[in-house]
């Protein structure tokens, strides 16, 4: 099994999304969550987009033990300065250096031609390097680079000290096969890559941010970007659940792991909620509240007699209880046996026909029962006469 390394940025990309930024406590709670996560590397801001944020790296740095901290700067002196001074109280520091490569960015956002983005790779990723010896280097908007210019950015980004290169879909633009094809022409094409630890970023704009990520690792890379219940610009990043649970489920033919504590997965979600107040929604793969619940009878009757039915993953691996049987206006009888089985209520086989009826009669008005509606409507003497009458 290849160790994947879990690079979290919820705290920079994620908490620079609309509707998700943090206060400095804020961010140094969600970052003692994270290393309860066991992520290999924490992303905790962008020190030069403010000085809150500048302070927020240094408190959480001060905070944190084992993973490494990162603070992301732009190709220029002084926010890799400031990416330095943020990161003065870390255990294990790493500067992210990043610079857009793409032809759209470098004419219409840098106005810069590819000779000087060249240029200011080498200087400053060489500067970052005279102050810290973890550099990453990230080409932004890589998936949209041409291919060659991409070869000489990576080249001379590794020339200059970078020992982590990243190659965002900045614009959640790219398809598997697509992404598969150039982490290959990196691997194929740049002469001194093979130390180097490659690594994606993907975004989610066709939602395809986890199979993209996905992709890149079946491909070689070793480090994955991404953010607790998939927050981040726009659409959001690559989902941190769902590649370490598609790691996990599918670890025959991945025959890769990392190091999450997967206990602490739904934690982690919800704590962000609870700072945010940016909800995830219901269907959402492995954090959403309908991921383990089953309404539908066929499902019901098939996930009670056996889980995997109808379930790929051990819900209970994520430290959660088995009620994921919700009584809803599909739910046949089976399912309100076991219901009234798991809640010890006394009933009357022979009148199980009349309580589903008198249950789905309910939910065609109120949509949903609590357990202490249902319960009343089994035990009530009254119901139970109308029961019997056949209601
Ligand atoms: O999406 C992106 O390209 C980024 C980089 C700064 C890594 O967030
Ligand atoms: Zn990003």
């Amino acid at each position: 099994m290849k160790k994947i390394k879990i690079f979290d940025t919820t705290l920079r990309d994620g908490e620079q999304s609309p509707g998700c930024s943090m206060s400095l406590d804020e961010k140094v709670r969600f970052a003692k969550q994270l290393e309860k996560l066991n992520v290999d590397i924490i992303e905790a801001g962008f020190a030069a987009s403010s000085e809150k944020d500048l302070k927020a790296i240094q408190e959480i740095s001060k905070e944190i033990e084992k993973p490494i901290i990162t603070s992301l700067a732009r190709c220029n002196k002084d926010d890799i300065d400031k990416a330095y001074e943020s990161l003065k109280f870390a255990k294990k520091k790493r500067i992210h250096v990043f610079i857009a490569t793409s032809k759209i960015h470098m004419k219409d956002k840098l106005h810069m031609t590819k000779e000087e983005v060249l240029i200011k790779v080498r200087s400053m990723v060489r500067y970052a390097k005279s102050l810290c010896d973890d550099i990453e280097f990230s080409l932004e908007d890589a998936t949209r680079t041409e291919k060659e210019f991409m070869v000489k950015v990576i080249t001379t980004a590794i020339e200059s000290g970078a020992n982590v290169i990243n190659i965002p879909d900045t614009v959640g633009y790219i398809t598997p096969n697509e992404y598969r094809n150039i982490i290959d022409y990196i691997k194929n094409n740049v002469p001194n890559i093979d130390n180097i630890e490659l690594s994606t970023h993907c975004h989610n704009d066709l939602g395809l941010a986890v199979a993209n990520t996905l992709a890149g690792m079946e491909q070689g890379i070793t480090q994955i970007e991404c953010t607790v219940n998939g927050i981040g610009e726009r659409a959001g990043n690559a989902a941190l659940e769902e590649i370490v649970m598609a790691l996990i489920v599918k670890s025959d033919y991945y025959k890769a792991k990392t190091d999450i504590n997967i206990k602490e997965i739904i934690n982690s979600s919800k704590i962000l909620v609870d700072i945010t107040g940016s909800f995830v929604q219901r269907n959402k793969p492995v954090v959403g509240d309908n991921a383990f619940r089953h309404e539908a009878g066929i499902h019901q009757h098939g996930v009670i007699q056996n889980k995997e039915t109808y379930e790929i993953i051990d819900s209970s691996s994520l430290g959660l209880q088995d009620d994921n049987i919700i009584i809803g206006i599909h739910s046949g009888k089976h399912a309100i046996i076991e219901k009234m089985k798991k809640m010890n209520i006394d009933f009357d086989m022979k009148n199980i026909d009349d309580y589903v009826e008198i249950i789905k009669k309910y939910l065609e008005q109120n949509k949903r029962i609590s357990d202490e509606t249902f319960k009343q409507i089994i035990v009530n003497p009254k119901i139970k006469k109308l029961s019997s009458n056949s209601l």
